[in-house]
């Protein structure tokens, strides 16, 4: 199934919940079952200055509350920027969640209007410099779809 197909399908899955953190934790598990060597994905919303875990699909994670500027998912928010990393064993600002992940993507969430970072969609792999320019794309349309819900979790609804 192309990406495009997917996008589809999961916008089904969101309009079939009314409620945000299960459909949220729907789309996790989609994701997790039809994108390759997915091995972990999750959100995290923003709450002020720390990065708070949401749904996610795969090992439980110390990592439930991150402070902006720490590990990949700080410094996206810090930076403003999506974060594609090929090689975490690299890296020296790196939170490790398990043991399995060899490449990590973080794509923002924002609000359409005001561009405010509302969150993010982090997701691990299991192969080395596995994420491309078009994983980044189709996670961008992902957190698009999301964005409404992830708002919601931030105001407790
Ligand atoms: N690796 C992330 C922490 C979150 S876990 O991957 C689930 C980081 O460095 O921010």
């Amino acid at each position: 199934m192309n990406d495009l197909e997917q996008l589809s399908e999961i916008r089904a899955i969101i309009e079939a919940t009314a409620q945000s953190k299960t459909a949220i934790q729907n789309v996790m598990d989609y994701l997790a079952a039809h994108r390759d060597d997915y091995h972990w994905v999750g959100i995290y919303w923003l709450d002020g200055l720390t990065l708070r875990l949401g749904p996610f699909h795969g090992p439980e994670t110390d990592h439930t509350e991150i402070p902006v500027g720490r590990g990949v998912c700080g410094t996206a928010v810090k930076d403003d920027k999506n974060q594609v990393i090929a090689d975490v064993s690299k890296l020296d600002n790196y939170l490790a969640c398990n043991l399995h992940t060899k490449s990590e993507i973080v794509v923002l969430i924002r609000d359409p209007k005001t561009k405010e970072i509302l969150g993010q969609i982090d997701v691990d792999g299991r192969r080395l410099n596995q994420f491309s320019k078009e994983d980044e794309g189709f996670l961008d349309q992902v957190g698009k779809l999301l964005a409404p819900y992830v708002a919601h979790l931030r105001t407790g609804v």
